[in-house]
C-alpha cells in the first residue's frame, strides 16, 4: 500500500499533478518538494489566487487538500525518506553546451534528482519519470540508484529501487481538466508488482481501459511522439496557410474539410501565430538529437523541419506586420493583445509572442503588451528588455520599447495597429467601434488565432488582416 509519496519538482506538472492524486486519494500523503523556495512559498501563498501557476479549477483544489494530505516543502532529504514512491518531475531544458547542444535534453536535473534519492531513500521506493525523457534515460536512473543500493547494501540495511516511466500528456490551460479525465495514463515498467501500485493509484478516477502498460522504453519513446505529431500538425496547417494567403483559399474552410475525415480528425489544426510552449520545441530537438545519434539523419531532418517552419512562420507574421505598415514601424504604435504562449495559463515559455515582439522592436516599434494574466517582469526577462518607465506615445523613443497596459481602450489611443497574439476570451468581445475611434489612422488589426469578427472589426473602419485569409 502506497501511503506516502513525493514529488520532485514543483512546476507546471509536478503542482497540478499532485494536487489532483492528492484530490482524488485521500489517504494518501503526498508532498511536492523542490529546490526553488520562493516557488515552495508561492504554493503555501495564504490568497489562493497567487499560487505560482495559473490554471483554472487548480486553486479550488490546493484548497481543499493543502495542509491535510497535499503539502509543499523544500525538505528534500526527509520528504525522500519516508516516501513509498517518488515522481522525478523536473524540467530537461534543451542541452545549452557541449555535446548535443542546441537539441539533446539537459539531464543534470534529473540525474541530481536520482542521486538524491539514491542518498536519501529508505525501504523499497518506486521511482517513477514523469519529466519528459530521451529514451533509455530509465537505465541511467537505474544506474544511480543501482550504484547507491550497493553501497549501503555493505552497511547491511535492506534498500531497494524499481523504475518506472509514466509521462505526462496534460496541456497547459486545461490540465486540471486533463488530469481529471485523461484520454490514458501510461505506465512503462518492468516490475509487475509495481506497476499495480502506480495503476491502483490511477485507478481511483480513471478507468482501467485507459491504463496503457509498455515497457519502459515504449513508454518514454511515445511521450516524445506525441508531442512530434502535434507540433507537426500545428506546421503543416501553418505552412498551408501561407498558401491560402497566397491564393485566395481560406485556412479554416480547409481545415474543416480536411478535418471531416476521421482518418485527419479535426483538432489541432487551428492555423495560428505558431506554437509555442515549453515543450514541444525542445521534444522535437530532443527526437532529432536521437535520430542523429542512431544514425538515421533523415528522420532527423524529417522532424526538425517541424521547428523551422515553425520559426520562419512566426517571423512571417511580423513581416506582414511591418509590410502593411509601409515597410517601417519606427515611432509606431503596436498594442500587442497576449503574451502567454496560448490562453488560460500564465506560462510564456517559447511563446509566439515573444520573437513576433522581438521583430517589432528591432523595427522599433512602441509596443503596448496586454495580457490577463502574465506578470510584466516576466516579459521583461522573455524579450530581454526592461519596461519603458512611461506610457507617453506623444515621446516615441528612436529605438524599439515596451509598455505593459492593463486597459486595451486606453493603450489602442493613438495606436497604429492592434496585433491579436494569444486567444483570450475577453479579446474576442472587444468593442471595436470604441477602439477605431481611438486609433491613428490608417490603423491595422492583425488576428493571428482567427479569434476576431471580421465583419464587425472591418464594420468599424479597420484594416483587418487574419491568419491564413486568401479574401482579405
Ligand atoms: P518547471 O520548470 O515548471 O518545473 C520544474 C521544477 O523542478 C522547478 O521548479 C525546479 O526548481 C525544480 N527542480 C529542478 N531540479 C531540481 C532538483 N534537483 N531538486 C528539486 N527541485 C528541482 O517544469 P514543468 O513545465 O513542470 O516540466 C517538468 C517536466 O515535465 C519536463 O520534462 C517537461 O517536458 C514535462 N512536461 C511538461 C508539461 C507542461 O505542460 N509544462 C506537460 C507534460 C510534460
Ligand atoms: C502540449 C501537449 O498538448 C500536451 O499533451 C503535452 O503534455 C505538453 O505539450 C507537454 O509535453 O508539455 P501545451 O504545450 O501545454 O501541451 O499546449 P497545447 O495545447 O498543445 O499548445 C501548444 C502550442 O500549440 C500553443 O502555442 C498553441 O497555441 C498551439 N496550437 C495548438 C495551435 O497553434 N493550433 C492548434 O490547433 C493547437
Amino acid at each position: 500500500m502506497i501511503k506516502n509519496i513525493c514529488c520532485i519538482g514543483a512546476g507546471y506538472v509536478g503542482g497540478p499533478t499532485m494536487a489532483v492524486i492528492a484530490y482524488k486519494c485521500p489517504e494518501i500523503q503526498v508532498t511536492v518538494v523542490d529546490k526553488n523556495i520562493s516557488r515552495i512559498n508561492a504554493w503555501n501563498t495564504k490568497n489562493f489566487s497567487n499560487l505560482p501557476i495559473y490554471e483554472p479549477g487548480l486553486d479550488e483544489i490546493v484548497k481543499r487538500c493543502r495542509g491535510k494530505n497535499l503539502h509543499f516543502s523544500e525538505d528534500l532529504e526527509e520528504n525522500i525518506k519516508k516516501a513509498d514512491m517518488i515522481f522525478i518531475s523536473v524540467n530537461t531544458p534543451t542541452k545549452k553546451y557541449g555535446i548535443g547542444a542546441g537539441k539533446a535534453s539537459d539531464l543534470k536535473y534529473v540525474e541530481s534528482c536520482a542521486r538524491q534519492v539514491a542518498n536519501y531513500a529508505t525501504g523499497h521506493t518506486i521511482v517513477i519519470e514523469k519529466s519528459t525523457l530521451p529514451v533509455r534515460t530509465a537505465e541511467a536512473i537505474k544506474a544511480i540508484l543501482e550504484s547507491s543500493r550497493n553501497h549501503i547494501r555493505q552497511k547491511g540495511d535492506s534498500i531497494t529501487f524499481d523504475v518506472l516511466s509514466n509521462p505526462e500528456f496534460l496541456a497547459e490551460g486545461s490540465a486540471i481538466n486533463d488530469l481529471i479525465n485523461p484520454e490514458r495514463v501510461l505506465i512503462g515498467g518492468e516490475d509487475e508488482e509495481s506497476i499495480n501500485k502506480l495503476c491502483n493509484i490511477y485507478s481511483r478516477w480513471v478507468s482501467k481501459d485507459k491504463i496503457l502498460k509498455t515497457n519502459i522504453w515504449s513508454s518514454e519513446l511515445a511521450k516524445l511522439t506525441a508531442n512530434a505529431f502535434l507540433a507537426q500538425r500545428i506546421s503543416s496547417i501553418n505552412s498551408i496557410g501561407a498558401i491560402c494567403e497566397a491564393t485566395g483559399a481560406d485556412i479554416r474552410e480547409v481545415a474543416k474539410a480536411i478535418g471531416s475525415d476521421s482518418r485527419i480528425g479535426s483538432k489541432f489544426l487551428d492555423a495560428g501565430p505558431g506554437f509555442g510552449g515549453s515543450c514541444f520545441k525542445k521534444d522535437i530537438l530532443n527526437l532529432v538529437y536521437l535520430a542523429e545519434y542512431f544514425g538515421l539523419p533523415e528522420v532527423a531532418a524529417f522532424w526538425n523541419s517541424v521547428v523551422s517552419v515553425n520559426n520562419w512562420h512566426q517571423h512571417r507574421i511580423s513581416r506582414i506586420i511591418t509590410r502593411k505598415l509601409f515597410g517601417s514601424l519606427s515611432n509606431k504604435k503596436i498594442v500587442i493583445l497576449g503574451f502567454a504562449f496560448k490562453a488560460n495559463t500564465n506560462d510564456t515559455r517559447e511563446s509566439a509572442a515573444i520573437n513576433i515582439s522581438k521583430d517589432l522592436l528591432n523595427e522599433r516599434a512602441f509596443l503596448h503588451i496586454h495580457d490577463p494574466k502574465v506578470d510584466p517582469n516576466q516579459i521583461a526577462i522573455e524579450l530581454d528588455m526592461p519596461q519603458n518607465d512611461k506610457d507617453d506615445s506623444k515621446v516615441l523613443s528612436e529605438e524599439g520599447c515596451w509598455y505593459f497596459v492593463n486597459d486595451i481602450y486606453e493603450a489602442a489611443k493613438e495606436a497604429d495597429a492592434i496585433l491579436v497574439t494569444t486567444e483570450w476570451e475577453l479579446y474576442s468581445s472587444l468593442d471595436w467601434r470604441k477602439i477605431s475611434k481611438v486609433m491613428r489612422k490608417p490603423s491595422w488589426v492583425f488576428d493571428s488565432r482567427s479569434i476576431l469578427n471580421s465583419k464587425e472589426v472591418k464594420a468599424s473602419g479597420l484594416n483587418f488582416w487574419r491568419i491564413g485569409d486568401g479574401y482579405e
